[in-house]
């Protein structure tokens, strides 16, 4: 299909739905949580009605099909390879979201060119108008892996845990991404907190710190309590909020939609796959 052909095509789309809002989940730090909240997030969305594809892009760490338990014939590494498109290598969830299995133990990843990446990020151009909300598990730091999908969304949701040096490099994500294009909403979630005053406490430091040195306001996203439910949901490898519905984890992923729902009206004139384009284009 020809650019034109695509346009043309989005276009209709567009005009049949509004674009899907897509929401990033990403980290600083390693193992604070990001999967476990975008897996239950995305069930959360679906609970109440959305339709949402959850793109596993932590390239290279994909974990998200091990907690729903489900085993994948594809995933992103055959999307790279084109042997496959998006559509294809998407399965039904537990909850009722649509997964997109993410590359695992696919050597060199470090090493995907930049116009592999950008192919990978476009691809979702192809969802976009077929769902509500695309959630991206991104994978942590700050790497040209998890700029290119932190980049194509609305709003990146970064994950932090209340340990210093989590703290410490959630910041460096917010200051990144904050640099890599004006047009997108950064919110902070805390979790594992072992109290509401001590997640209190981080988001105020955080928000603090990007208000003063980057000029910029970091939303509050809330907080998910330190809970030994979502530890036996992982090693049940049933998701937390379908394991448990009641804990406090779950509570707290329920008020995080109603939150992020809050936050991510989308702007159609400004939004979509050519914006991404030029965002690419223009850096
Ligand atoms: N709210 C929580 N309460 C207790 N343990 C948690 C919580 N969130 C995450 N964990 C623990 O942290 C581990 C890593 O979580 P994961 O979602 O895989 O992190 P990431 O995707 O950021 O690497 C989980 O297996 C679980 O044991
Ligand atoms: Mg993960």
């Amino acid at each position: 299909m020809t650019l034109i052909d695509q346009a043309t095509q989005l276009r209709t789309l567009a005009m049949q739905r509004p674009r899907a809002s897509v929401i990033a989940v990403t980290s600083g730090k390693g193992g604070v949580g990001k999967s476990n909240i975008a897996v239950n997030l995305a069930i959360q969305f679906a609970a109440v009605g959305k339709d949402v594809v959850l793109l596993d892009a932590d390239l290279g760490l994909a974990n998200a099909d091990v907690l729903c338990n489900i085993d994948l014939p594809y995933n992103l590494s055959h999307v790279i390879a084109r042997k496959k498109e998006l559509r294809d290598v998407m399965v039904k969830a537990p909850g009722g979201f649509r997964l997109i299995g993410g590359a695992s133990g696919l050597a060199r990843m470090a090493d995907l060119s930049d116009f592999d990446r950008q192919r990978l990020v476009d691809s979702l151009a192809e969802v976009e108008y077929q769902t509500d909300v695309i959630l991206i598990d991104t994978g942590a730091g700050i790497s040209p892996n998890v700029l290119s999908f932190t980049r194509a969304a609305d709003h990146v949701l970064v994950v932090t845990t209340p340990e210093p040096t989590a703290i410490t490099d959630a910041y460096a994500v917010v200051k990144v991404v904050s640099r890599d294009g004006a047009d997108r909403r950064i919110s902070l979630l805390v979790n594992q907190t072992r109290s509401v005053g001590e997640a209190r406490v981080v988001y105020e430091r955080i928000a603090k710190v990007a208000r003063q040195f980057l000029g910029i306001s970091v939303f509050d996203a809330g907080f998910v309590m330190s809970d030994e439910a979502v530890c036996a949901a992982v090693r049940r490898r049933s998701p937390f909020v379908m394991a448990s519905p009641r804990c406090a984890a779950s509570l707290a992923i329920a008020q995080l939609a109603v939150r992020l729902q809050d936050g991510v009206a989308v702007n159609l004139d400004s939004g979509g796959f050519f914006h991404r384009i030029s965002r690419w284009l223009g850096r």
